[in-house]
C-alpha cells in the first residue's frame, strides 16, 4: 500500500507549481477558467434532486450549513468540489441536469449524480441487482459532457484550446458499484473481483477526457467507507476482530477501498505514461479523511468521527429506514463537530478536510494506520 508513490508526489507538486507560477500569490484563484466534475453523491450539487425531486435530500436539514436551504448536496453544506471551485475563484458548479438550455456553462458544470456507478447501468440490470437508485453511470455523465461540448467550443482544435484551461474532477466514483453488490447479497470477497473493472472504467473516462483536450485531471480515490456510519450499520459484525481497534472502523471494508485505491493509482500511472503532457493528480481522500478517524479531536470532531450527525438512532445514529431528511430523523446541534453527516456522507467539515488535502496539502499523506 504505497499511498504516496514518487510519481504521485511529483504530479501534486507539478500541479501546485503550475498553479503558483501562474497566480504568483498564495491565493488560489485565476488559474483555471472552468471546472467539470463527474461522480456520485460525494460530488453531486443537485442533479439527483433534479431527477428525483421528492428525495429526502431535498428536505431540511440538508443544506442547513452555508446555503441555509437544501440544494441537493448530500451534506449539511458544501462538498469537496465547492471548496475547489471557491479556491480557484470560480462559481459553485451548477448541476448539469438542472441547467436550462442556453445557460452559459463556460465556467463549468457538474455531471455527478448521487447513486451513480462507475460501471454502466446495463451491468447491474443484466445481473438482476436490485436497489440501484440512480441508474446513471460515469459513461452517461461522459455522454452529457460530449453533448455539451458544441455549446462550449467549435472545432476539435478550439475544444482542445478551451479544455486546456479547465480542471476536471473525475470522482470519486465506484463506491456505489460495491454497495449495490453488497446490498444484493455479494460477499466482500466477491465484490473485490469487480474492482479491476470499476478501476478500468475510471481509467477509460480519464482517457476519453484527455482525448477531448483535458490537461489537468484530479482523480480521487475512495474514502475509508469502513468508517462511515452507513457501512458500520449494514456491515455490523459480532466479531470484535472485524473492527480496527484504534478507530472502530470495519477493517475489511477499508481494505476493499484501499485495494480500489491501489489499483486506481496503478491505472493512473499507466495513463501518465500514455499522456505525459497531461497532469493527472490522484487525490488521496482516503488518508485525508482517515486522519479524522485516528484523531477526531485534533481535527475538531469532538462528537467523534463515526456517528452521524443526522439520523434516527442506532449505534451510529444511522437507520436505513429513517434517513436524514425524514420526519423520524433528528439533527445534531453543530454538524461541524461531526465527520459524518447522514451515515453515507461527510459533513461540510468532513468535506473540507478532504478538499484541503487536494487544494493545499499535505500531499504526502501516509496514514492508513493510526500510528
Ligand atoms: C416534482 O416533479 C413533478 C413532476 O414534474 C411535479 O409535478 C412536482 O411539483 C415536483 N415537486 C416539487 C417538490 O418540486
Ligand atoms: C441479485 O439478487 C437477485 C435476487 O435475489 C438475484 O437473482 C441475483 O442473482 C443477484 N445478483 C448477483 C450478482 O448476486
Ligand atoms: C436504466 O438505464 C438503461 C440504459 O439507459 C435503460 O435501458 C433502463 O430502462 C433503465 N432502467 C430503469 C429502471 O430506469
Ligand atoms: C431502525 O428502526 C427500526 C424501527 O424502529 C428498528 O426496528 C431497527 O432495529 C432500527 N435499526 C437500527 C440499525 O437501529
Amino acid at each position: 500500500m504505497a499511498f504516496s508513490s514518487s510519481l504521485l508526489f511529483f504530479n501534486l507538486r507539478l500541479f501546485i507549481t503550475i498553479f503558483l507560477s501562474v497566480s504568483g500569490t498564495d491565493s488560489l484563484s485565476g488559474d483555471y477558467t472552468s471546472i467539470f466534475s463527474f461522480g456520485d453523491s460525494h460530488t453531486d450539487t443537485g442533479n439527483f434532486l433534479y431527477i428525483f425531486n421528492s428525495s429526502n435530500v431535498g428536505n431540511f436539514p440538508y443544506g442547513e450549513t452555508y446555503f441555509h436551504h437544501p440544494t441537493g448536496r448530500c451534506s449539511d453544506g458544501r462538498v469537496v468540489v465547492d471548496f475547489i471551485a471557491q479556491a480557484f475563484g470560480l462559481p459553485l458548479l451548477p448541476p448539469y441536469l438542472a441547467c436550462s438550455e442556453g445557460k452559459d456553462l463556460r465556467q463549468g458544470t457538474n455531471f455527478a449524480v448521487a447513486g451513480a456507478t462507475a460501471i454502466d447501468a446495463a451491468f447491474f440490470e443484466e445481473r438482476k441487482i436490485r436497489g440501484v437508485i440512480a441508474n446513471i453511470s460515469l459513461g452517461d455523465q461522459l455522454l452529457w459532457f460530449k453533448g455539451l461540448l458544441p455549446s462550449l467550443c467549435h472545432s476539435p482544435t478550439g475544444c482542445h484550446k478551451f479544455l486546456r484551461g479547465s480542471l476536471f474532477l473525475v470522482g470519486q466514483i465506484g463506491m456505489n458499484d460495491y454497495f449495490y453488490l453488497f446490498n444484493n447479497g455479494s460477499s466482500l470477497e466477491v465484490i473485490r473481483t469487480y474492482v479491476p473493472q470499476v478501476v478500468s472504467t475510471i481509467g477509460s473516462a480519464v482517457h476519453t477526457l484527455i482525448e477531448h483536450g483535458a490537461m489537468t485531471l484530479v482523480v480521487p480515490g475512495g474514502p475509508p467507507m469502513g468508517c462511515f456510519a452507513l457501512t458500520l450499520t449494514i456491515g455490523a459484525s459480532l466479531n470484535k476482530d472485524d473492527y480496527d481497534k484504534e478507530t472502530g472502523c470495519l477493517k475489511r471494508w477499508n481494505e476493499l477501498v484501499q485495494y480500489h485505491n491501489d489499483r486506481l493509482q496503478i491505472e493512473l500511472d499507466r495513463m501518465r505514461d500514455l499522456y505525459p503532457h497531461a497532469a493527472i493528480i490522484y487525490a488521496d481522500y482516503y488518508n485525508a479523511a482517515f486522519r479524522a478517524f485516528c484523531s477526531p479531536l485534533q481535527f475538531g470532531f469532538s462528537k467523534g468521527a463515526l456517528s452521524a450527525c443526522c439520523g434516527a438512532g442506532g449505534p451510529y445514529n444511522y437507520n436505513s429506514s429513517f434517513g436524514c431528511g425524514t420526519h423520524e430523523a433528528r439533527v445534531c446541534k453543530d454538524p461541524s463537530l461531526y465527520f459524518n453527516w447522514d451515515g453515507g456522507h461527510p459533513t461540510e467539515a468532513g468535506h473540507r478536510l478532504m478538499a484541503d488535502a487536494v487544494i493545499s496539502g499535505p500531499y504526502d499523506l501516509l496514514v492508513h494506520a493510526c500510528h
